[in-house]
C-alpha cells in the first residue's frame, strides 16, 4: 500500500491582491511529501518559494487548491512546525540557551524536559561553550545555527527552512548544511527546505523540486539517490551530473546564462 504523505499539496497557487492590482505569485502546485522525507525547493527570485513555505506553515492563505498536513486540511497557522527564516530573528537580551527555551517557553513546555534537548542541539550545532552569550557575541553563522535549535527543540515532526544560509558566506554555507544534514539524520524531521543554491539542495535533499519564473510552477521534481552522510570532500561524480542537470532546466527556462 503506497505511504499517506504527510504534507500534500494539490493545484495549489496564489494569487496575491495589491494596491496596483493582483499578483499570481505561484500556480497548480501539486506535491507529495512522506514522512520524514527531505525537499528542497531551488527556483529563481519570485517564483513564490516563500509563499508555498508561508501556506504549508498557515501563515499565509492559498487562493486556489488544498494542502494537508498530518492528514488535515491547513487553515489556519500551524503549531506543529519548525521554521528556520533568512535571518536569524533573536531576542539580544536572552543568551543562547534562553533564545532556544523560548521555544518551550511560548508553548508552556516543561523547562527541566526540553532543557536538555536545547542543549544536546547546541552541542550538536557546534555552538557547545556559546550557552550564555548573548546574540551580539556571535557571528551570523552562529546566530543562525540558534535559530536551527530553537525550530528543533520542542520536536515537531515538520521543519520548514527559507534560505537559513541566504545571508552566510560559502564556507559558513557548508559548515552549516553540513551540521544540518546531521541533525536532520538524527531526527528525521520532515523538512522542506528553499534555497538559491542547487548544491546545497543537491546535498541536502531525498528530492530536489525545480520550479520555474513567476507564477512559480514544479517544473520537474529529481530524486537524488546519494548515500548519507553526504560528504562535501567526497561527492561522488553523480553529484555532478544532478547539479548539471538541475542547472540545464534553468538554462532552458532562461533562468541561466551560462554563456
Ligand atoms: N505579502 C505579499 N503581498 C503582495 N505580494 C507578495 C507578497 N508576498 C510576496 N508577494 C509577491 O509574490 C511573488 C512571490 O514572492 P515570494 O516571496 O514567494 O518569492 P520567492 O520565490 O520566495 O523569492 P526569493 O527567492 O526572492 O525569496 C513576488 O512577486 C512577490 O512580490
Ligand atoms: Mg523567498
Amino acid at each position: 500500500m503506497p505511504e499517506t504523505p504527510y504534507i500534500r499539496l494539490e493545484n495549489v497557487g496564489k494569487v496575491y491582491d495589491t494596491r496596483n492590482g493582483t499578483v499570481e505569485a505561484c500556480a497548480d502546485v501539486s506535491l507529495d511529501i512522506r514522512e520524514h522525507e527531505f525537499v528542497a525547493f531551488v527556483g529563481p527570485s519570485g517564483c513564490g518559494k516563500t509563499t508555498i513555505m508561508k501556506m504549508v506553515a498557515g501563515l499565509q492563505s492559498h487562493t486556489s487548491g488544498t494542502i494537508t498536513v498530518g492528514g488535515r486540511k491547513v487553515d489556519r497557522p500551524q503549531t506543529d512546525v519548525g521554521i528556520v527564516f533568512q535571518e536569524a530573528i533573536l531576542l539580544d537580551w536572552r543568551d543562547v540557551l534562553a533564545n532556544v527555551m523560548l521555544q518551550v517557553e511560548i508553548r508552556k513546555l516543561d523547562r527541566a524536559k526540553f532543557e536538555p534537548v536545547a542543549r544536546h542541539l547546541i552541542e550538536a550545532t557546534g555552538l557547545k561553550g556559546f550557552e550564555h552569550k548573548k546574540p551580539y557575541e556571535l557571528s551570523g553563522g552562529m546566530r543562525q545555527r540558534v535559530s536551527i535549535c530553537r525550530a528543533l527543540v520542542h520536536d515537531p515532526p515538520m521543519l520548514l527552512m527559507d534560505e537559513p544560509f541566504g545571508a552566510l558566506d560559502a564556507l559558513t554555507r557548508e559548515q552549516i548544511s553540513m551540521d544540518i544534514q546531521r541533525v536532520w539524520m538524527e531526527k528525521r524531521k520532515t523538512a522542506l527546505h528553499i534555497t538559491h543554491s542547487i548544491p546545497e539542495a543537491v546535498l541536502l535533499a531525498d528530492r530536489v523540486v525545480v520550479m520555474s519564473p513567476r507564477p512559480g510552477r514544479i517544473v520537474e521534481i529529481i530524486d537524488i539517490d546519494l548515500p548519507r552522510p553526504r560528504r562535501l570532500d567526497q561527492l561522488p561524480p553523480r553529484f555532478n551530473d544532478y547539479a548539471q542537470h538541475i542547472r540545464g532546466i534553468f538554462k532552458a527556462k532562461g533562468v541561466l546564462a551560462m554563456d
